[in-house]
């Protein structure tokens, strides 16, 4: 049973229960960090690994990188319709979104949107985000203690999504708690103290939707740029979306959780396994052309988003086991990011490691991550900026940790800044 939010109140460790037992969909191994002892036993042991009992149901884990790839590319057997959480969609709110279709309606939409991250829209979104990534970094407090998740990860991540939106500047913030409270578990204490009971995460959801429609009617005459909003109003095929509201709200959920909680909690991240592995730290002050690998290896160590759920459309076997059509089936990312039989030295943070692209944060298949260029290159710019400015970032004391199975998030964490010597 989880107790929300409790860091200290620790589940049993993973060697002393029964292996039949494990159940690693527990919001609080993740916020306290066991769930890297509970996978490490499932990848030994029993690596495609059937939980016949949680608070979402029945359900398979696969915990290895090799198994993860085949099922998220095997579309056939696997099915990502409805939902790709371990909990099943709640059928009275359903909002439809292409990370949660099959082929083809999956295919049609994605496209429609794919311009807006395209490399040629990038190269031209480098020097804007160069530009606020050094205003971001030019007004934080040296020398004194602060809130590093909220002044730059939530900071930067909001701007960028604002940007990909063409949303209004001023009313930015208003997408990070749409973002929050879309993915909040609904047993969580929220860092400003509230629960998002699922009464007023439909209402304020359902605010999202007004405003986004706003938004696409009061630009009804002049759609021509490459933002989500436009890509979509004028796409032959999605621009009747907003007839569909509650299909709208699922995309508009989509595009903004995808770009936000998981490039936020790749920077803070970063920070903190540069502090706990300072021998890495000391490369990086050594070498800062090593940044676009670090990049890599921080996305894989610290795997946004913790798994992806499918449902088998037929009967199946994974890893000498069978899995029954209607079966649910959780890829477990984190886990597979940490398989030692693919990845050497997998649980070491190793910002100089060959082959540092090859992990599964960003899934595989037709849904693998749209944004990765866009998360990649903020996460480059932003450590470019840090090396000209700073010596270290240092963490102070423990960050907080999100009551999440699936957003591996960071929800504080304090620092204090030392300038170059
Ligand atoms: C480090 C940052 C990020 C990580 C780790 C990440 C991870 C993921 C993962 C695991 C998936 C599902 C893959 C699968 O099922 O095979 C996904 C899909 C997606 N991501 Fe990301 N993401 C990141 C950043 C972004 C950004 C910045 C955006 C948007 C600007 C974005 C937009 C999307 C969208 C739209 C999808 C759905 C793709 C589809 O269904 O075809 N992501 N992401």
């Amino acid at each position: 049973m989880s107790v929300a939010n409790d860091q200290n109140s620790k589940l049993p460790g993973a060697w002393d229960i029964p292996l039949e037992d494990i159940d690693v969909s527990d919001p609080l191994l993740f916020q306290t960090q066991q769930h890297f002892e509970y996978f490490e036993r499932l990848r030994k042991e029993d690596p495609v690994h059937y939980c016949k009992d949680s608070e979402f149901g029945a359900y398979w884990s696969v915990t290895k990188f090799n198994d993860i790839v085949a099922v998220d590319t095997n579309h056939k057997a696997f099915s990502s319709d409805k939902t790709i959480n371990i909990g099943d969609a709640d059928p009275d709110f359903e909002v439809p979104m292409f990370i949660a279709m099959d082929q083809p309606k999956h295919d049609i939409q994605r496209k429609a949107v794919t311009p807006a991250v395209a490399p040629i829209n990038l190269a031209k979104l480098e020097a804007i985000i160069r530009t606020r990534v050094c205003t971001i970094l030019d007004s934080l407090p040296v020398g004194e203690s602060f809130d590093w998740v909220d002044k730059v990860s939530i900071e930067l991540t909001t701007q960028m999504l604002a940007t990909l939106f063409d949303f209004p500047w001023e009313d930015r913030r208003k997408l990070t708690r749409w973002s929050d409270v879309a993915t909040a578990s609904p047993d969580e204490v929220r860092p400003d103290g509230t629960i998002v009971v699922d009464e007023q995460r439909r209402a304020e959801l359902i605010e999202c939707l007004e405003y986004f429609m706003n938004l696409w009617s009061s630009r009804s005459e002049n759609y021509d740029g490459t933002d989500f909003i436009s890509l979509l109003a004028t796409n032959p095929d999605t621009r009747e979306m907003s007839q569909d509201p509650m299909h709208f709200l699922g995309n508009l959920i989509l595009l903004i959780v995808g770009g936000n909680d998981t490039t936020r909690n790749s920077i803070s991240g970063g920070v903190l396994a540069l502090n706990q592995n300072p021998a890495e730290y000391d490369k990086l002050r050594a070498n800062p052309d090593i940044i676009p690998n670090m990049v890599s290896e921080i996305i894989r160590w610290v795997t946004p988003l913790g798994h992806m759920r499918r449902t088998a459309l037929e009967d199946v076997e994974l890893g000498g086991k069978q899995i029954k059509k209607g079966d649910r089936v959780v890829m477990w990312y984190i886990s597979g990011n940490r398989d030692e039989d693919v990845i050497e030295n997998a649980n070491q943070f190793l910002i100089d490691r060959d082959k540092a692209r090859h992990h599964v944060s960003f899934g595989f298949g037709i849904h693998r991550c749209m944004g990765n260029r866009v998360a990649e290159m903020q996460l480059k710019i932003l450590w470019e900026e840090i090396m000209k400015r700073f010596e270290k970032v240092e963490v102070i004391g423990e960050p907080e940790r999100m009551h999440s199975n699936f957003v591996m998030g960071i929800t504080e964490m304090q620092v204090m800044l030392h300038p170059l010597k």
